[in-house]
């Protein structure tokens, strides 16, 4: 008999659904919903019972039926609904008047006429039931005992700490994604919407799970021709298959489109016929698409188009656009990522930093109520250190939204492993101290610190179609993303253990391990990349990937560190510099005016200091770089070792994927300690305390070697190969004549097992081979054919392969030769002899 009050009463079969879902092609039990890839288990009579009919509402319980396994215990029927729903069904519960839309409530009680004991998954709205039912089988994942029934005196609230839990897609209408690292767009191809939606289903659901409520699509440099009629149509879809998870759909624009699309003579924000074309605009896209989240813009900047084309303001511009969206409930994100990359890098007081403040601060108090300025989390553009960007502090009557990256553009593009959470919860953290008062930037962002009714985080996810994010375990970062935006309270630690749970099982030891390498990623990267607030020392005009430390100077992009013969660093000091330091509070500022209180990591941001200025380390900058980079590089050795350690303990496939990983990444974070090692003991001439800057023993280098068919090449830039030198087999006539080449040494060293590093450059165009003979005994052969940045060799191609527990004793012969493939003339830079660890005394 139905119930009187309308219940809908499921009996769930887990495995029956688990099959279902399990057939999609990529699903987000790929990431950390594993639910429903449970193993098959006897049908289990655990209810899931709604008390509405809502979408949102049917979506959270098809998710507790996926994950009814691991519900055991807990008390059934599992009853979810909205408060009204709840109150209607059982008057006599007691639940809070003031539950935040969003917000659930998550508890034990005994409902009905028998007062039978049941969990009641109770939402601010019909989003806040779904993000209790993620949250109860959260709970579940992670050990949660339901059979000790805490939940009945003590019930679960939680409430988001943002309204705005953004991700932006940088997808362009091709399907390629601008800074994605793990294939093509999920929404995109050949310039339409993709027919086949259902991983963009998926995808809200994974974003749904932790609490995520909105996705722009489409990149910031956006193409004008999507908010076109017939491309709308097809965006319609994309927001029907997120509207289950309660994931809104947004899009960025070109504030050009009215000329671009609209047929108009001008875009001038002022101009009526634009404002009436945007209306129109935002009238037909609420038409087809009336949940619609709003409109994400990059103007005047990085050649976008922009309101200075009539000397108009980026106020005048959001304003333009949120007036039209206002109606509909809309909102804009305006972004602050707005500069000049034409800068004069001879003028010592122009600063790229200080652009973001210097334009909107001005402008504080003329946006519209429903315009949000989304700032990048630093002043520069997502380096593995920078300050918090000052402008957070500079607006008391503009909500702001704080950018951050989950795709990892300049933190090793998920072939490092870089847990980014705990940069994340610092920046959050950090007190801005502004009228002399706690300002940490949650603060800001939750509107709480100056009563702003917007506010949250965005994050560049980068998703595509290799397993969402590439890389296993960078999925880490977009949980913890949607985690924080959640609960800033939250510590990286926690979410790393939740995320590992949930992904990877609770076997302790697995726990542990992977908890452990996650919290050092970061360090270990900003270690061998750019320490001391120097920015990632990348190649700031290309891949953004390898090292290139001077493509930042001498052009007008205005990363620059200034390293020179004397000294290295921005002074960006008030007193003799940029003056960007005194765009912060008073309190802070002060702190960064000074290199003497200028915390070490931050300290060649503020300051150009001469490489014997000493830190509050004790060491000099110049040995903290050398240091730093050796060390960086060892810990990034032990991430594979850690890793090792598991071997046995999870998925088979999953542990080698991250295994040959690991084992990339601690070859070129010895790239990476080379380059910069180097570049900065020619460019300083200051010796290495310790003697490693020019001294690498057991490098044979190929340039040195007796060679056949190689040819001597300049690396560029210099830093990026051994001694700036490497061979190549790629003359034209030689490509003709011979298929490969070869170097050889003769080994001089004491007799003993060694490990043999061959140091070789993958390029794009073909898969070379190479093959390591001993007295010529092929002692290993591989392919090189990793996708990797540039067509050159470089920092981005440079890679490690290491042939193990080889016997070697004085006049043995070593040969590498290099068979070419396409473009990829197999290039080699060198050749390192070690001693074989103990461990590895078994030839493997
Ligand atoms: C970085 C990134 C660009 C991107 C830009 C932005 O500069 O390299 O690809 O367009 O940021 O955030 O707009």
């Amino acid at each position: 008999m139905r119930s009187r009050i309308d219940l809908f009463t499921f009996w769930a079969v887990a495995a029956v659904l688990a099959g279902g879902v399990a057939a999609a092609a990529q699903t987000a039990d790929q990431a950390w919903l594993r639910n429903s890839s449970e193993h098959v288990r006897p049908p289990v009579s655990l209810e899931v019972r709604t008390l509405g009919k809502g979408v949102l509402e049917q979506s959270a319980a098809q998710e507790l039926r996926l994950g009814i396994v691991r519900l055991i215990g807990a008390p059934s029927p599992i009853v979810v609904g909205t408060r009204e729903e709840v109150l209607k069904a059982y008057p006599s519960l007691v639940i809070p008047v003031d539950l935040e839309p969003d917000a659930y409530l998550l508890g034990w009680a005994k409902i009905g006429q028998q007062g039978h004991a049941s969990t009641v998954i109770v939402g601010g709205n019909e989003r806040g039931i779904l993000y209790g039912a993620f949250a109860l089988l959260r709970l579940s994942a992670t050990g949660a005992n339901f059979s000790d029934h805490s939940l009945n005196d003590h019930p679960l609230r939680s409430h988001p700490a943002f309204p705005i839990r953004w991700v932006d897609e940088w997808d362009n209408p091709d399907g390629s994604i601008e800074r994605g690292y793990a294939g093509r767009s999920i929404f995109f191809e050949g310039g339409n919407v993709r027919e086949d939606l259902a991983p963009v289903a998926e995808y809200a659901r994974l974003l749904a799970s932790v609490g995520i409520n909105g996705c722009n699509v489409n990149n910031v440099n956006a193409a004008a021709q999507l908010i076109d009629s017939e491309h709308l149509k097809q965006l319609a879809r994309v927001a029907e298959a997120m509207r289950p998870w309660g994931v809104r759909m947004a899009l960025s624009v070109d504030i050009a489109s009215p000329q671009k699309i609209g047929g108009l003579a001008t875009f001038d924000p002022l101009d009526p016929a634009v404002k009436a074309w945007w209306s129109a605009k935002v009238e037909e896209i609420y038409a087809l698409i009336p949940d619609f989240a709003g409109f994400t813009v990059k103007a005047d900047s990085e050649g976008q188009p922009g309101p200075a084309s009539y000397g108009r303001t980026p106020a005048d511009a959001a304003n333009l656009l949120a007036a039209a969206l206002e109606p509909h409930g809309g909102i804009v994100l305006y972004r602050a990522f707005v500069y000049n990359h034409h800068a004069d890098w001879r003028d010592l007081k122009a600063d790229r930093a200080r652009a973001a403040y210097d334009i909107f601060h001005p402008l504080d108090g003329k946006f519209a109520a429903n315009v949000v300025l989304q700032i990048k989390e630093g002043p520069i553009d997502f380096q593995a250190r920078e300050p918090v960007s000052p402008l957070f502090a500079g607006l008391r009557h503009t909500s702001s939204a704080m950018e951050l990256q989950v795709t990892q553009e300049y933190t090793g593009q998920q072939r490092h492993l870089v847990y980014l959470a705990p940069m994340w919860k610092q920046v959050l953290g950090f007190d801005l101290r502004a009228d002399g008062k706690s300002t940490p930037v949650k603060e800001i962002l939750a509107g709480k610190a100056f009563d702003r009714p917007l506010g949250g985080m965005v994050a560049v996810s980068g998703v595509g179609r290799a397993a969402w994010l590439g890389s296993p375990l960078a999925l880490a970062n977009l949980y913890a993303f949607g985690r924080l935006a959640w609960d800033p309270e939250l510590t990286p630690e926690q979410i790393a253990a939740e995320w590992t749970e949930q992904t990877l099982g609770n076997d302790p030891q697995v726990l542990a391990t992977v908890q452990k390498m996650l919290m050092q990623s970061w360090p270990a990267y900003e270690s061998y990349t750019g320490p001391l607030g120097m920015q990632t020392l990348t190649d700031i005009t290309g891949s953004h990937y390898g090292p290139g430390i001077e493509s930042s100077e001498n052009n007008g992009w205005g990363q620059w560190h200034r390293a020179d013969k004397n000294g290295v660093g921005m002074d960006r000091s008030v007193a003799t510099g940029t003056g960007y330091a005194g765009q912060y509070p008073p309190e802070v500022a002060k702190l960064y005016e000074n290199a003497a209180t200028t915390p070490d990591e931050l300290l060649l941001f503020f300051h150009h200091v001469p490489y014997m200025y000493r830190l509050h380390s004790g060491k000099t900058v110049i040995q903290h770089i050398y240091d730093s980079h050796y060390e960086g590089a060892t810990q990034a050795a032990q991430l594979a070792d850690e890793w090792a350690t598991l071997e046995g303990r999870i998925d088979p496939a999953l542990y080698a994927d991250v295994k040959a990983r690991l084992a990339y990444q601690a070859g070129h974070s010895i790239v990476w300690r080379d380059a910069i090692v180097q570049y900065f003991f020619k460019l300083s001439g200051i010796p290495d305390e310790q003697g490693r800057a020019d001294h690498s023993p057991g490098r044979l280098e190929a340039e040195d070697a007796r060679l056949t068919g190689y040819k001597v090449i300049d690396v560029t830039p210099w830093e990026d190969a051994s001694g700036g030198k490497a061979v190549s087999c790629d003359g034209p006539s030689e490509m003709e004549k011979q298929r490969s080449c070869s170097a050889e040494w003769t080994y001089s060293g004491t007799p003993r097992r060694s490990n043999i590093a061959v140091q070789y450059f993958d390029l794009q165009g073909g898969t070379a081979h190479f093959t390591l003979k001993v007295n010529s005994q092929p002692a290993a052969a591989w392919a090189a054919d990793a996708t990797l940045p540039s067509s050159h060799p470089n920092g981005d191609n440079s890679t490690r392969h290491t042939v193990r527990a080889v016997d070697l004793k004085p006049g043995d012969v070593l040969r590498v030769e290099g068979t070419p493939d396409g473009t990829d003339p197999a290039a080699l830079d060198y050749i390192e002899v070690e001693p074989a660890l103990k461990a590895e005394s078994v030839r493997q």
